[in-house]
């Protein structure tokens, strides 16, 4: 079994985000990040300063903005429009989830396309879609295709059986991987909470994608010997032997699988290192993208 470590992969990502920031800087522009937080969710707040921190060890510019759950969807959209006119500001993330009563939709489709660096609105939907290279895909699928082409996964010609259809991984990464392109033309299956028998179709995969929310969902009945699974899961579980009480732990449960996969990624250590270098990559991408459009 190998593991397939988030880590290595991702560093590859800022490696080549690096080199790209030193050139987007000769040219006097500096990519910039702004990052909405809405009330105060713990793992939202975490995801949110690791995104911040990654941005200064890049030297990239930063903007967090915080605001109370008790925001109006008119006050937030007006914060939306003020940083789609600012032009330090090159990619914007609103934070999801939002807390009740406030519409994700309706907030999404605000951001400028041009930098909905998280890939989600429906222009940048309709572009991955289309398989149009000027938009952004989201970041959790993005990296969960990059650590398959960078661990030599094959792609082409083999089963993809993703569970889970949300548009942030489930359904994006469907329409990735059966694209043309590298890491892609492979035939998707995507199961859901409705799929009759779940571990009949998940046995079919060649590649596995767990993205359920559900801890330790996917257990060895579920793997045919010699699949590779993708764990996108990250569900905080009560455990009382650990220093804060809790842990993090994946979709699928690792202990019980692992010895049946050809390859796996760890939780945590795995996917979740990926989005947030993706999110970088796509940052730089969206300033290069306008710089080339104003020059
Ligand atoms: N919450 C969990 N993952 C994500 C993500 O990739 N983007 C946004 N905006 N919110 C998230």
């Amino acid at each position: 079994m190998k593991l397939i470590e988030g880590k290595t992969i991702a560093d590859i990502v800022y490696a080549e985000c690096a080199r790209e920031f030193e050139a987007l800087k000769a040219d006097g522009h500096t990519p910039g990040l702004a990052v909405v937080l809405v009330g105060d969710d713990p793992a939202s707040r975490a995801y949110v300063g690791s995104k911040e921190r990654k941005c200064q060890e890049l030297g990239m510019h930063s903007v967090k903005i915080e605001k109370p759950a008790t925001i109006s969807q008119d006050e937030l959209h007006a914060v939306i429009e003020e940083l789609n006119n600012d032009d330090a500001i090159h990619g914007i993330l609103v934070q999801l989830p939002l807390p009740d009563g406030l519409d994700e939709d309706e907030v999404i489709l605000r951001i400028d396309p041009a930098k909905d660096v998280d890939g989600l609105h429906p222009v940048n939907i309709g572009k991955l879609a289309m398989e149009d290279p000027t938009g952004f895909a989201p970041c959790t699928p993005s990296g969960c295709q990059r650590m398959l082409v960078e661990s030599g996964i094959e792609t082409s010609g083999r089963n993809v059986v993703i569970v889970g259809r949300s548009l942030l991984v489930g359904k994006s990464l469907a329409l990735l991987m059966m694209g043309k392109g590298e890491g892609a033309n492979a035939t998707v299956t995507v199961a859901h909470s409705r799929t009759k028998d779940l571990a009949a179709v998940t046995r079919e995969a060649d590649i596995l994608v767990a993205a359920i929310g559900i801890p330790k969902f996917i257990g060895p009945d579920h793997v045919k010997e010699g699949a590779v699974v993708i764990d996108v899961g990250i569900n905080r579980i009560d455990d009382p032997t650990a220093k804060k009480g809790s842990r993090l732990v994946g979709d699928v449960d690792f202990e019980a699988v692992a010895e049946k996969c050809e390859a796996i990624t760890p939780v945590p250590g795995g996917v979740g290192r990926m989005t947030i270098a993706m999110l970088m990559a796509n940052t730089i991408r969206a300033c290069r993208l306008r710089q080339s459009r104003d020059s």
